[in-house]
């Protein structure tokens, strides 16, 4: 079984809930406490293995490209004041030369074509693909790499899912579960964004996808969907019965930091785990 060398970030999305913040900074480079949400992302997809990343950008969004560069004057003046330890807190935003892409996607036709922009380096191999704005959290087994345990047992495709209020289902991809073996659930349906009356679980895709390379064609070929947008559940629904297709049920904390509140509360959760901030904030928070 071919490992997952690749991870698709789709980040050309224009950020509108989070206006004006969003207005001259990416979405995706937002901190919860002291580091951008897409670094959370990139790391997870580290942690499970994978060497090249691919961002699949729009306009606006030079910001990532620099920080996943060497940032010269800065890393050269910390050096010259010997400042190692600052220096340590950049450690993950450098990436192996020429494994990392980016790639344009001019115009915001959905999800599913923003994948579809990055087929040309996947290499005909499964690939992983990220929601940044899902901030997944289990620094001790990531999401990502529980994802892919689940593929290399059962191969095929493999997406990470959450059970969402039933009044919610209109806001996520939502599976038509078959059976179910502990943390995973056989996938017999997909259906992107359905009124709560017509959902056929509460089981929702939170923002990890573990595909295979099949899936690029079915998205060039693709009619737009939900919301009038090419949508990735959509493609994933055509490869049910085709290919394995299971969907992992994510053991840790979900942040969605897509939303003003998750993202509040991501900051929060992830403060009072740290040890130099956890005591000060715990206090804080005691005094509201
Ligand atoms: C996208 C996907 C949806 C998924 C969600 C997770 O929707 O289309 O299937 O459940 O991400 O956050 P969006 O939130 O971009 O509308």
């Amino acid at each position: 079984m071919s490992r997952i060398r690749t991870a698709i970030f789709p980040v050309a999305g224009l950020g509108t809930r989070f206006l004006p913040a969003t207005k001259a900074v990416p979405k995706e480079m937002l901190p919860v406490v002291d580091k951008p949400l897409i670094q959370y992302a990139v790391d997870e997809a580290l942690a499970a293995g994978i060497e090249t990343m691919v961002f699949v950008t729009g306009r606006g969004k030079n910001a990532i490209e620099d920080y996943f560069d060497i940032a010269y004057e800065l890393e050269d003046t910390l050096h010259s004041r010997a400042k190692h330890d600052i220096l340590a807190t950049l450690e993950g935003t450098r990436l192996a030369p020429g494994n990392v892409a980016f790639v344009r996607q001019q115009e915001p036709l959905g999800l599913g074509h923003a994948v579809w922009c990055a087929r040309h380096f996947i290499e005909n191999s499964p690939f992983a693909v990220l929601l940044a704005d899902e901030l997944l959290w289990n620094p001790e087994s990531p999401c990502l790499k529980q994802m892919a345990e689940t593929q290399e047992r059962k191969g095929g495709n493999v997406i990470a899912v959450l059970e969402v209020p039933h009044e919610h289902t209109n806001r996520y991809g939502i599976v038509s579960p078959g059976t179910i073996e502990g943390a995973v659930t056989e996938v017999r349906g997909l259906v992107e964004k359905p009124k709560p009356a017509d959902a056929p679980s509460r089981l929702a895709a939170v923002g990890r996808y573990i595909l295979q390379p099949e899936i690029m064609a079915l998205l060039g070929t693709q009619e737009k969907g939900a919301g009038g947008e090419i949508q990735l559940t959509d493609a994933m629904a055509k490869l049910i019965g085709v290919q394995p297709f299971h969907a992992q049920t994510f053991v840790g904390q979900r942040h969605d930091c897509g939303d003003k509140a998750g993202y509040v509360q991501a900051n929060i959760s992830l403060a009072l785990e740290r040890a130099d901030l956890g005591p000060v904030i715990r206090e804080y928070l005691k005094t509201v």
